[in-house]
């Protein structure tokens, strides 16, 4: 049987992504202006076992959509990893009165919903999750696009362009580390964008001959006296992939970490964009009773997908870009 929805809660939770603030502006917004009453959860799903919430109304997400973070706060709860913290959860959704819950965030985030709708379900309480992926390294596997991405890549590239500078006066070898434990989308977005000599991402295992000295060495035969080698935080140690740099080719590279750099900043105005976007439709979505489901884009659009069947897919890895990187720059000098 339908159910009407009358009060949802928000929340973000893991990695923070610039346009969270965006997403949780649109969902309060979207569901005032449709009669449905809007809390806050802090500090992602701690907020629900420790019953830390907020009322929302409009002006509570007035001048947000510029700012980066979350002004929700955000955590990774290892408490909701077990059915106890998911109980404790769910007695505060019961309590609240929720009917549905809007999660902002990654993978993490949207397996802990689907959990615990499933553990509300098994009590005859029926509790609609909505998912919103977000995330600077772009690696949800049923979304080509997460919010945040953007952002992070601009913010790389702004950091890149500067080191370039120092390293061309001084006709050194760059070594920068991106985010990315897992993915390398960031690192390659980045790296096609800066014009990088070479490019590490975790899906391709490293050979550091073919990958690091031929690709510094074309560089240097094609005339350039600078480098700039990105490396995503999951593709190997920086320090020693510089190292390995200077005892074999006998330059000496500076390392750089971007690292929380890249996840702050006001959002980019995709970001914003897609974050309002995509909080308007998991309130249409779940004011609709569309069941578990993740706000996704493909192909450019915005689609309504069952959690569980999100939750299995894979993004394949583009190795186009790859390629198209590898054309653009290593048969030419730096840039
Ligand atoms: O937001 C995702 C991510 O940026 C990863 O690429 C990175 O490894 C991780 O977050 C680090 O996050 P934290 O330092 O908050 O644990």
């Amino acid at each position: 049987m339908e159910k009407q929805i009358k009060r949802i809660g928000v929340l973000t939770s893991g990695g923070d992504a610039p346009g969270m603030n965006a997403a949780v502006r649109a969902v309060v917004r979207a569901a005032l202006s449709r009669g449905i009453d809007c809390v806050g959860i802090r500090r992602g799903w701690n907020g629900l076992i420790n019953s830390d919430f907020v009322r929302m109304d409009t002006s509570s997400v007035s001048h947000i959509i510029n700012k980066g973070g979350t002004v929700l706060y955000t955590a990774r709860s290892e408490e909701f990893r077990n059915t106890a913290g998911q109980d404790k959860a769910l007695a505060t959704c019961r309590l609240l009165g929720l009917d549905a819950i809007v999660a902002i965030g990654g993978d993490g985030t949207f397996r802990g919903a689907l959990a615990l709708s499933r553990r509300a379900a098994e009590t005859g309480y029926q509790l609609q999750v909505a998912g919103i992926p977000a995330t600077i390294d772009n690696d949800i596997g049923c979304s080509h696009y997460t919010i945040g991405f953007d952002t992070a890549c601009n913010t790389a590239v702004e950091c890149i362009d500067r080191l370039r500078d120092t390293m061309q006066s001084h006709e050194r070898c760059s070594v920068v580390e991106v985010m990315g434990r897992h993915a390398g989308y960031l690192a390659l977005y980045v790296g096609i964008s800066v014009g990088a000599t070479a490019v590490l991402i975790p899906e391709r295992e490293l050979d550091f001959e073919r990958d690091v000295v031929e690709k510094i060495r074309r560089a240097r035969l094609a005339g350039t006296t600078h480098y700039m080698v990105v490396v995503a935080e999951g593709a190997g140690n920086t320090m020693e992939i510089s190292q390995q740099i200077r005892d074999e080719i006998g330059l000496d590279p500076r390392v750089t970490v971007l690292g929380h750099i890249q996840r702050g900043g006001a959002p980019s105005a995709r970001d914003r964009e897609t974050a309002s976007r995509m909080g308007y439709k998991a309130v249409e979505a779940v004011s609709q009773n569309a069941g578990n489901c993740v706000i996704a884009t493909q192909e450019g659009r915005l689609v309504v997908m069952d959690m569980e069947k999100a939750l299995v897919m894979t993004k394949e890895f583009n190795m186009d870009r790859y390629n198209i990187l590898e054309a653009l720059t290593n048969n030419s000098s730096f840039h």
